[in-house]
């Protein structure tokens, strides 16, 4: 039997911040003290104009691989947890997998929207624990801030732009220990983007375009969230046969201070086992969770041995939670060879691509001359 542990993880947000003043100064009817006591969140990162779900993924994707040690032509399958990708075809997963040289890799996309990263892990250690794939890069990203309607006080305060990545590798010990994963499909209209799908279409084709901001039912999420988050973590809690007070630490999906307060309460755990920064980077929906994680090893509060529970909702309504041992020693530092191998590594990769589509072209143009002759 095969395991499925995390070996390496990294992170990436954009550099533009936009602090609570930032939306009283835009004249949206709210305040900073509001947004803080309803949400805890004070600041978040935007992407600019020019950059894309992948780009960001890539960047979290390579220090993923830094932290594991691994080139990407060592994984075998990429998988990016994403509700906001590059197009609707092709995957964010195989603009990422080329542009890291994974070249023996599969790639597709994930959307559970919010709980899509947690969703990813499950389906990650599936394929690893049956044996077909060894290594699996598992990629949380979003840029949900370009489907917000920047007058909606309810829901623009809420969201920023990431991206977090680990890589699952195949081990004889465990790692992921336990899985949850659920749908309620009847709350559909309570958290969604209507256009941008086959429903409304908006390139005019048939039926009439639907916004493509995103709307909430606040309260009801809300209230939802908190009962699936804590049902998830206690299912996973009792399937690894641990003890509440086993748990080294909880990181539940940052979406809202009350929720994760009020998730933790239920759960009966010490506040000081409560992971959240929520206050920094607000709702970064499939991201939140890796990057989470990533600042809970920056601190120092994640430990070779330690139970960590991981819950997540979202659109859908999805909901999912793994527990997992952490086996992963945290480098005091990274060799300074690193960036420069993975900067040489990805300009290969680049090259390889290029000559791959001209490759493609002059195979069509040979074919073509040989059918007419
Ligand atoms: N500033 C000021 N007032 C605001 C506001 C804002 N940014 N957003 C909403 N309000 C107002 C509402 O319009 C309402 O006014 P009314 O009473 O005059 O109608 C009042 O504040 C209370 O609104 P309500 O929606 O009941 O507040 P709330 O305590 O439930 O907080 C949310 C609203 C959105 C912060 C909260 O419901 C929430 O976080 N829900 C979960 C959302 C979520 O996590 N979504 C992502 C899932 S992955």
């Amino acid at each position: 039997m095969k395991y499925a542990q995390i070996a390496g993880w990294g992170m990436y947000v954009p550099s533009t911040v936009i602090t609570n003043d930032a939306f009283v100064r835009m004249g949206l009817d709210t305040s900073e003290d509001w947004i803080t006591s309803r949400t805890g969140i004070e600041q978040r990162f935007l992407v600019g104009l020019d950059e894309a779900t992948s780009d960001m993924a890539v960047k979290a994707g390579l220090h993923a691989l830094s932290m594991a040690e691994m080139h990407g032509r060592e994984i075998d399958l990429v998988i990016v947890a994403t509700c906001t990708p590059d197009h609707v075809m092709p995957s964010t997963a195989a603009i990422v997998q080329n542009r890291l040289g994974a070249d023996g890799a599969g790639a597709l996309d994930i959307n559970a929207a919010c709980a899509g990263f947690v969703y990813a892990l499950n389906m990650a250690t599936g394929q690893i624990e049956s044996g077909r794939a060894t290594n699996v890069l598992v990629i949380g990203a979003d840029e949900l801030s370009i489907y917000l309607n920047w007058k909606d006080r309810n829901t623009c305060i809420l969201f920023g732009d990431g991206a977090g990545a680990v890589i699952l590798k195949a081990s004889d010990e465990p790692g992921i220990m336990s899985s949850t994963m659920g749908s309620d499909g009847s709350g559909a209209g309570l958290l969604t983007i209507p256009g941008g799908g086959s429903r409304f279409r908006t390139n005019g084709n048939g039926r009439k375009p639907a916004n493509s901001y995103l709307t909430m039912n606040g309260p009801q999420v809300f209230r939802w969230a908190t009962q699936m988050m804590t049902s998830a973590a206690e299912r996973v809690i009792a399937s690894s046969s641990l003890k509440p007070e086993e748990i080294d630490l909880f990181i539940p999906h940052q979406a809202n201070l009350r929720i994760i307060e009020a998730t933790a309460k239920r759960l009966g755990l010490d506040p000081e086992k409560v992971f959240a920064n929520v206050d920094r980077y607000g709702n970064t929906s499939a991201a939140s969770i890796p990057i989470a994680i990533c600042e809970a090893l920056d601190q120092g509060l994640i430990h070779v041995g330690d139970n960590i529970v991981l819950t997540s909702f979202g659109a859908g309504l999805s909901w999912a939670a793994v527990a997992v041992r952490w086996t992963a020693p945290v480098p005091e530092r990274r060799s300074p060879w690193v960036p420069f191998r993975q900067s040489l590594e990805t300009r290969v990769a680049a090259v390889r691509s290029v000559l791959r589509r001209q490759q493609r072209r002059v195979g069509t143009v040979i074919d073509e001359r040989l059918r007419r002759d």
